[in-house]
């Protein structure tokens, strides 16, 4: 039994019914449903087809579900076949006469536009908030030793010596941009689509501008055709997390390298790691891996959602049900991987030894030694080939660079450049990586996410009230 039964002669084949039914994934989405429904019972208040009584009637029984589910007691009806329709059959079986006027100028492509559009806009709040803790905690970790270098890297060839705060704020920079989408996704999706109807409104007196205003929207839609078929706004959280699921990757694949023996940089700590079923003497990074692993779920989910959308003629399709485990799975999984990276980078131990060794590599002072030469006058071109040139002969004679740098007349005065720490003292241009340069980018980083996390606590507000209207 459906509640559309009226004009069928039939019941639904249970392949069909298997098919289509969403419950079993949207069921999440109960709070932003009855939000919604909250919203719409006092719009139609607004607009004569509730009386007061009723609508108190209504809200009454939308509460009890409301409370049925957080304690996790509601049961699903047999012909429940969306959480839109499990909703509206349990506050029809609490107030039989009112509830039968609880979907009155609504269908449930307004409906489920609206209820996805506020889950989607307090999760991308939330990821936000979440993503940003994880860049303070990179920005934290590098700060505890403000002196701290390793090899910089480019073409994953040793490149030039770096502070390791510089490098890990690296990746906070990154995610600071993520925030930014995040939050400007939220605020693009702002706007509601509540009395679109089923495609093209309604002749009951309804104000969709009423209702926006009660859920906490910006404004109301100016298409009734496109409120309802757009979906946009979960295409584009999809691209946050994909974006932001591809720096996790990259931060992850770091980790793998540092901790392996050969790189010898940093190890995890063990409540970070996993031993081996079968090698005694295993501790591997999963973390770091699943991390890098879990950027190729979010891209699918991405290019899923995007499929489905392409060619779809206006307005409703019931494709766009399909919009859902995508973005919950994309949800679910990139809240586990910033919530386990984060911990994962406060157990991280630094082996400054080992980075100390490998940034003493000599051949990462060429360029030093060159820029000492361009200070004395000479053009870079020929400064960059004459370091080059003793590069080369060190590395056919297998003579160590210092003793041929020695031996090179106008370049032996410029040994002390083999001393990392006096390099990275040297580097003073801005943004750069030395502990000259680092206090302005620290300065910055700090006051960026200050900005951030003030951004982040009015939005705070904004749910709490959206969630009580
Ligand atoms: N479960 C559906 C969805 O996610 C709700 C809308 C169904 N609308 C319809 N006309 N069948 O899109």
């Amino acid at each position: 039994m459906t509640l559309w039964d009226g004009r069928f002669d039939a019941a639904m084949a249970d392949s069909l019914w298997r098919l289509s039914e969403s419950y079993p994934f949207d069921h999440v989405l109960y709070h932003y449903d009855i939000v919604g429904s909250r919203a719409h019972v006092r719009g139609l208040v607004m607009a004569g087809l509730l009386s007061d009584a009723e609508a108190e009637q209504l809200l009454g029984a939308l509460d009890v579900v409301a409370s049925e589910f957080d304690r996790g007691v509601f049961i699903r009806g047999s012909g429940d076949e969306d959480i839109h329709m499990a909703i509206e059959r349990r506050v029809t079986e609490l107030t039989p006469e009112v509830g039968a006027k609880l979907h009155t100028a609504r269908s449930r492509n307004d409906q489920v536009a609206t209820t996805m559009r506020l889950y989607v806009r307090d999760t991308l709040v939330d990821l936000a908030r979440r993503v940003l803790a994880l860049a303070e905690t990179l920005v934290e970790v590098g700060e505890q030793d403000p002196e701290r270098y390793l090899p910089g890297y480019t073409h994953l060839q040793r490149a030039q010596p770096v502070l390791l705060a510089h490098h890990l704020t690296a990746h906070a920079w990154a995610l600071t941009r993520d925030i930014d989408r995040l939050l400007e996704s939220r605020r693009r999706l702002n706007v509601s689509p509540l009395g679109a109807g089923a495609l093209a409104g309604t002749s009951l007196g309804i104000d969709p501008g009423t209702t926006a205003a009660l859920m906490g929207f910006d404004r109301a839609f100016a298409n009734s055709m496109d409120a309802v078929s757009d979906r946009d706004f979960v295409a584009e959280a999809l691209f946050d997390i994909a974006l932001l699921g591809v720096h996790l990757s990259r931060m992850g694949e770091e980790l793998v390298l540092w901790t392996t023996a050969e790189f010898g940089f940093a190890s995890l700590g063990d409540a970070f790691t996993t031993g081996s079923s079968m090698l005694p003497q295993k501790k591997n990074s999963d973390v770091a891996e699943l991390a890098r692993a879990k950027a190729g779920r979010f891209i699918g989910n991405l290019t899923s959602l995007l499929v489905v959308l392409k060619g779809l003629p206006l307005s409703y399709n019931r494709d766009l049900q399909e919009d859902k485990e995508p973005l919950l799975d994309s949800v679910r999984n990139v809240v586990l991987v910033l919530d386990a990276l984060r911990g994962a980078y406060r157990s991280v131990t630094f082996h400054d030894r080992v980075a100390r060794i490998a940034a003493a590599d000599p051949y990462l002072a060429a360029i030093d030694i060159a820029e000492r030469l361009v200070e004395s006058g000479v053009p870079f071109r020929r400064a960059h080939d004459m370091v080059g040139g003793a590069v080369g002969e060190s590395v056919r004679s297998g003579r160590p660079f210092p003793e041929v740098i020695a031996e090179i007349p106008e370049l032996c005065a410029f040994g002390d450049a083999f001393d990392a720490g006096a390099t990275l003292r040297s580097r003073r241009s801005r943004g750069a990586s030395g502990p000259v340069a680092w206090p302005t980018q620290a300065e910055t980083w700090h006051r960026v996410a200050a900005d951030l996390r003030r951004r982040l606590g009015e939005l705070d507000h904004d749910r709490l009230a959206s969630s009580e209207s």
